[in-house]
């Protein structure tokens, strides 16, 4: 491919900016940046390297010339937006959740399912930040051994809610010492010295959304229906990074020590796990790192064939911006970064 325009929608956004320092950190091979947000952000600017990106107004009508579009503006957002990228040619990489169950949309992380790209149709959904760390980590034991069942519990960062969550936990904590009161707007208790059980919306069955997430999410992109998954999500006064205890069982018996050396080896992943010198992951190591971190790896003696981990990540890089952009990089290699007309769904 010649010429290459991309476009970062959200570009204003925590992630949005995040997806644009990583296009530039990594030198992805564009030839023109733009950055939309909504009418409240245009004309402002953005960085992009040591330039600055004057910000425009997305409208159904932006897509025209754009080859390809990383989308982090909420799901109401894509949800309208996305359609007209995908008629105009443009192929959406698209974080939010608005997608991600679609039929018609492979759900990938590079390091999982990279394969399913070749489907696309013109709009590919990035997973759920908590369930992409946890599939770079368990991908290489479902292949060797098998995962009969996942159980997880995450500790996930404010940055996951945007920059409104991260400006929440700012002001909590300096009020607070302060002798302030407090205010919530972007959570429904007080964040700052508190965990709350609560991600995303409640669901019939009592789970919240962002808990469903992970179990469906899995089941799609290990395309297995049947694999049980089961998790409990919480918010923690954690600015940037998502840790996650994870406890599986394997359909073969795969031993701690053999799991360290399969994680050793594997892509995106570092292992950090030698209790004895104090070393396992933690949410302050992984800001800005591209690796998800996997330690206190042990052997779950409670069953025949378990085994725990803990994960952490930096959420808005590989749990978002990292994937999007890492997912375009496999588009440019496969050579999918367009669609012929004939075979654009009709997303509208
Ligand atoms: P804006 O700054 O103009 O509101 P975060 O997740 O950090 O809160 O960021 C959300 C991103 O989505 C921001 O860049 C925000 O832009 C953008 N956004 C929200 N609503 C729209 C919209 N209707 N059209 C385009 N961008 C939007």
């Amino acid at each position: 491919m010649g010429k290459m325009t991309v476009a970062v929608c959200g570009a204003t956004g925590a992630v949005g900016r995040e997806m644009l320092n990583t296009l530039h950190q990594r030198q992805f091979p564009a030839t023109e940046v733009v950055a939309f947000a909504s009418s409240r952000s245009a004309g402002t600017t953005v960085p992009y390297g040591d330039k600055e990106l004057t910000v425009r107004e997305l409208k159904e009508d932006s897509f025209e010339g754009i080859d390809l579009a990383l989308f982090s503006a909420g799901g109401s957002t894509s949800t309208k937006f996305a359609p007209y990228a995908a008629k105009a040619g443009c192929v959406v990489v698209d974080n939010s959740a608005a997608w991600r169950m679609d039929d018609r949309c492979p759900l990938v992380v590079p390091e999982v399912n990279p394969e399913d790209l070749s489907w696309h149709k013109g709009i590919i959904a990035n997973p759920n930040c908590s369930t992409i760390q946890m599939l770079v980590a368990l991908k290489p034991i479902y292949d060797a051994v098998g995962i009969r069942r996942i159980v997880v519990s995450t500790y996930q960062a404010v940055s996951g809610t945007g920059q409104k969550g991260i400006a929440e936990l700012e002001k909590q904590v300096r009020d607070l010492f302060n002798g302030r009161d407090i205010e919530h707007k972007a959570y429904p208790y007080q964040i700052a010295f508190n965990i709350l059980p609560h991600i995303d919306i409640f669901l019939d069955n009592d789970y919240t959304k962002e808990e469903m997430k992970m179990v469906n999410e899995t089941r799609k992109m290990f395309h297995d229906p049947l694999i049980r998954v089961t998790a409990t999500c919480a918010r923690v006064p954690v600015f940037y990074g998502h840790a996650e205890s994870v406890n599986i069982e394997t359909e073969k018996k795969l031993t701690a020590r053999e799991c360290r050396a399969l994680l050793s080896q594997a892509p995106g992943v570092r292992v950090i796990d030698n209790p004895h010198e104090l070393l396992y992951p933690m949410p302050i190591m992984c800001a800005g790192q591209d690796d998800t971190l996997v330690g206190r790896i042990r052997d779950d003696e409670s069953v025949e064939n378990g085994l725990n981990l803990w994960v952490c990540a930096d959420n808005i890089r590989k749990g978002a911006a990292l994937n999007a952009v890492q997912i375009a990089e496999e588009l440019i290699r496969r050579d999918l970064v367009r669609v012929e007309e004939k075979d654009r769904a009709t997303f509208m």
